[in-house]
């Protein structure tokens, strides 16, 4: 048997290629980041041309870097940022539009329609999802209402739709020259298109949409064998692609959450807290979407509750890139060390809105409680507690939806090697916080999944066994010290949406 695994992540910033081991450890990697292409307020694209140029290149340089070949992997899995939607010509290969990316605003009158015209319950109950500017289905309706000649074409099977998964999929095997058009469950859950239940398009909602049967991809298991294909490359062999999930349910399975009540919580351009609910849809009262956590060859799917947050670590990139008191990101750590706490200052990151608990695409971000006092050290110590307060609404949320108590926090993904925000997240929970020696889990969980479809890996249970504990934090702070801190988050989420109603 080959002794690798590997896993292209192409993620909102950058693709990377990743080479694990049967032990799940990093052997190899490379990474590439792509242009956030920002047209107008609000509004956030990406060149898939540039996205697949940037895969074929991580990928070689990754495999040679490290000394290796092709064919010594015995699969690849594609994971990916979920919900940006792409059109393509089929015949061509070339996309039809920049490919519209989950942050992007735009659609704000489509999702305020459908819940105006009566059809929010309809979509929360099939989709699992409220209508929201976040997810595929109104982003292809803008598209095929401003893509001159994109309907026709869809309807006739020449223009396919794709989140970047799909996209990925199709160039590596093969394009327009047979390329496999698929997605997987977990993908196409952040649709608003699938119905959780059938776990195939449903023309109810395809109708609400205004969206072609014919442009979408097949929906597969997250794992399997053969339903994806295999690279084709000239002069290479083929690897077989048996794993597509998206990043977050892909992290969710690297941290080996594999049992009802397991979590974990992705620190990256923004954070994901996903809740393993087993084989049971469980619809959230409290603001927190239903999705497809994974599907493994022809066993039951298995469902997660999710909090989503749409800016965290991309709060720190503001930080430097439009405030400039930080030249990199791994600085806001010193900065807010400086200071023993955020001198009574707030800042709620609402730049897309806020995406859960809340859903308010309108919401807008605000920095409160300042007074002369204050300094960059006070507001880099404010973003890292927003990251935290964040996560602390959405793991509330998901107490009272499961009516289960967080007992640990999994943690993973690039902020994470933030250790006084890591130290912030388990005082403002008051629950310790577990990090993995491998952080990166989200690869990691795609070639989980690739490498289970060929036997590389026999079990789940084989694959717990690879998971340890890097580090750990637990609570310093005084009950009190966490009411207080947290009401005045509560207060400061409030005028955010305060500011809108003015
Ligand atoms: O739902 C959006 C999410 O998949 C994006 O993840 O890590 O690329 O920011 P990331």
């Amino acid at each position: 048997m080959t002794d690798f695994i590997g896993a292209v992540d192409q993620g909102t910033t950058s693709t990377r290629f990743m080479i694990f081991d049967h032990d799940g450890r990093e052997v190899g990697r490379h990474q590439l980041e792509h242009e956030q292409i920002l047209p107008r307020a609000g509004w956030v694209e990406h060149n898939p041309l540039e996205i697949w140029e940037r895969t074929q290149t991580v990928i070689g340089t990754a495999l040679t870097s490290t000394g290796l070949q092709a064919v010594d992997l015995a699969a690849i899995g594609v994971t990916n940022q979920r919900e940006t939607t792409i059109v393509w010509d089929a015949r061509t290969g070339r996309p039809l539009h920049n490919a519209i990316v989950w942050q992007d605003t735009r659609t704000d009158t489509i999702a305020s329609a459908l819940e105006r015209d009566g059809h929010g319950d309809t979509i929360r109950h099939k989709a699992g999802l409220p209508p929201a500017t976040y997810f595929s289905g109104g982003k292809l309706q803008w598209l095929l209402e401003n893509v001159d000649g994109l309907r026709e074409s869809a309807e006739r099977g020449d223009a396919l739709f794709g989140t970047p998964d799909t996209w990925v999929v199709w160039n590596l095997t093969g394009g327009a020259d047979g390329g496999v058009h698929a997605t997987d469950v977990t993908n196409a859950s952040r649709t608003m298109l699938m119905d959780l239940e059938t776990l195939d398009w449903d023309d109810e909602l395809l109708a609400l949409f205004g969206v072609p049967r014919a442009m979408l991809p097949t929906i597969n298991p997250s794992s399997h064998a053969t339903a994806y294909g295999a690279t084709v490359a000239r002069g290479l062999p083929p690897v077989p692609v048996t794993g597509v999930l998206g990043d977050q349910q892909a992290a969710t399975v690297g941290q080996v959450c594999f049992a009802p009540g397991e979590a974990k919580n992705t620190y990256g351009t923004g954070n994901f807290l996903l809740l393993n609910t087993g084989e049971e849809i469980v619809r959230s009262a409290n603001g927190l979407l239903t999705t497809v956590a994974y599907q493994l060859g022809d066993a039951k799917p298995v469902y997660a509750l999710e909090g989503s947050i749409a800016v965290t670590g991309s709060a720190v990139q503001w930080l430097r890139d439009q405030l400039g008191i930080i030249s990199g990101a791994s600085e806001v750590e010193h900065l807010a060390a400086q200071v023993d706490d955020s001198g009574g200052v707030y800042f709620v990151p609402a730049f897309s809105g806020l995406f859960a608990p809340y859903w308010r695409s309108d919401a807008r971000g605000a920095i409160v409680g300042l007074s002369r006092f204050n300094t960059n050290a006070h507001l880099a110590r404010a973003t890292l507690e927003a990251i935290c307060y964040q996560s602390k609404d959405v793991a509330d949320a998901m107490t009272a939806d499961s009516g289960v108590a967080l007992e640990v926090l999994k943690v993973d993904g690039g902020v994470t090697a933030n250790e006084l925000c890591m130290q912030l997240q388990s005082d403002i929970l008051g629950v310790p916080v577990s990090r993995p020696v491998v952080a990166e889990t989200t690869a990691l969980g795609a070639a989980y999944a690739a490498g289970l479809a060929v036997g590389f890996w026999s079990s789940t249970d084989e694959l717990r066994a690879n998971w340890a504990q890097g580090k750990r934090w637990e609570p310093t702070w005084s009950d009190d010290q966490r009411t207080t801190g947290y009401a005045g988050w509560r207060k400061a989420v409030d005028r955010t949406l305060d500011w809108v109603e003015v």
